[in-house]
């Protein structure tokens, strides 16, 4: 595996995982149990692995970053070649709640499919991974661990090591990306004392303007709605490039506001730099300054610190999962 910008290092953690012998307490586990545990350690070292990409300077992580809610913290990013990017990165938390992936497109619906957009995709080019499939079986294949957890992963299909086992394993991974304890999370639960009384106040106008959209346990409807002010990109008219009508231009997928305020900038095209400049940015929303600081202090009441430290969705520098 090919830890972007230090691949040393990648090289002696697998060495040193090869030594080590952490598995005992899987081999417990019932059988489907013990492949979905195999298939998320695997997805969460293809995750973090540059040989994904064609000359193996980018993995997934390279754009999703943990400490920003696996959003990125720029406006957008270039892919391999240089080619800008077209949006900025969304967070990926609870992501395997979502009904459709992406800021403008209904039609991905999951994550084996969404998975094949960077590694594939050429509008724009990410990972320019297109026609490499069996260069990927082939360099994944050399390394002693991936072998051994493919087949733990997926042994009816013989450990096969390719795009369908690659992005299955991808997705169980992120389905693991489970962000459910931010201070507002335990404030919803009952501990009054979990979030300041500012953003106890913010809370309550997030429901009058906001839940209709940012609705439910996630804050999104997963649905698409034009509301940012200002003239749209002629080169992004979101879900109406997709479908091609006219009452979809401009419409975007109410984004998720989990942790939303480690991932500044915001909006699908990363041009709002702060909380109150994305509130401020919705059509026909007017409020007194004064509402507006609670709502962002209700916002920031939405960052799990658990989930941006938690070691497990980490890097995985430990020895190989592997039976
Ligand atoms: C070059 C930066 C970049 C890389 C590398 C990258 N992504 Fe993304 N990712 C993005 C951007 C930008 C979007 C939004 C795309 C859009 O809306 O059209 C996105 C969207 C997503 C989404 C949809 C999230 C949602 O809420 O709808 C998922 C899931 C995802 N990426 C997973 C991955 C995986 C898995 C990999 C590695 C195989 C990966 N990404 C590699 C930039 C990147
Ligand atoms: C009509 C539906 C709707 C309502 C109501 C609504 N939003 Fe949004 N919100 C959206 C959509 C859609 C976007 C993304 C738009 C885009 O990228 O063009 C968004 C973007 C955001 C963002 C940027 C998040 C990111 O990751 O880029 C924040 C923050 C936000 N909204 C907060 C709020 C708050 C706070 C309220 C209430 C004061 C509110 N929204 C009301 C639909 C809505």
């Amino acid at each position: 595996m090919r830890r972007v910008a230090t691949p040393l290092l990648a090289a002696v953690a697998l060495v040193l995982g090869l030594a080590a012998a952490q598995a005992v307490d899987r081999r417990a586990l019932p059988p489907n149990a013990r492949k979905e545990t195999a298939r998320i350690a695997l997805g969460r070292r293809l995750f973090y692995d540059g040989d994904l990409s064609i000359d193996g300077s980018m993995a997934c992580s390279t754009c999703h970053l943990q400490h920003h809610g696996f959003a990125e913290g720029q406006r957008s990013h270039p892919g391999v070649t240089g080619e800008a990017g077209r949006r900025n990165v969304p967070g990926l938390a609870n992501v395997g709640e979502r009904r459709s992936l992406t800021w403008g497109d209904g039609s991905i619906r999951t994550l084996e499919a969404q998975a094949l957009v960077p590694m594939l995709g050429t509008h724009p080019v990410e990972m320019g991974m297109k026609g490499q499939e069996a260069e990927l079986a082939r360099r994944l294949g050399r390394n002693a661990c991936y072998a051994r957890l493919f087949r733990a992963a997926f042994p009816q299909e013989q450990g096969a090591i390719g795009l369908p086992t690659v992005t299955r394993a991808l997705a169980a991974f992120e389905r693991s990306l489970v962000s459910r304890d931010a201070p507002a999370d335990r404030f919803a639960r009952g501990d009054a004392s979990a979030i300041p009384a500012e953003a106890q106040r913010g809370a309550a106008l997030f429901r009058g303007h906001c839940a209709s959209c940012h609705a439910g346990p996630d804050f999104t409807d997963d649905r698409f709605h034009a509301v940012a002010t200002g003239a749209p990109d002629p080169r992004d008219r979101g879900l109406g490039d997709v479908t091609a009508k006219t009452r979809d231009q401009d419409r975007f997928r109410t984004p998720s506001l989990r942790n939303v305020a480690v991932a500044a900038p915001y909006f699908h095209d990363g041009a709002t730099e702060t909380l109150t400049e994305a509130i401020r940015r919705h059509k026909g929303m007017t409020l007194r300054s004064d509402e507006e600081a609670v709502l962002v202090a209700y916002l920031e009441a939405l960052t799990d610190k658990s989930f941006l430290t938690d070691p497990k969705l980490a890097y995985p520098d430990g020895p190989c999962e592997a039976d």
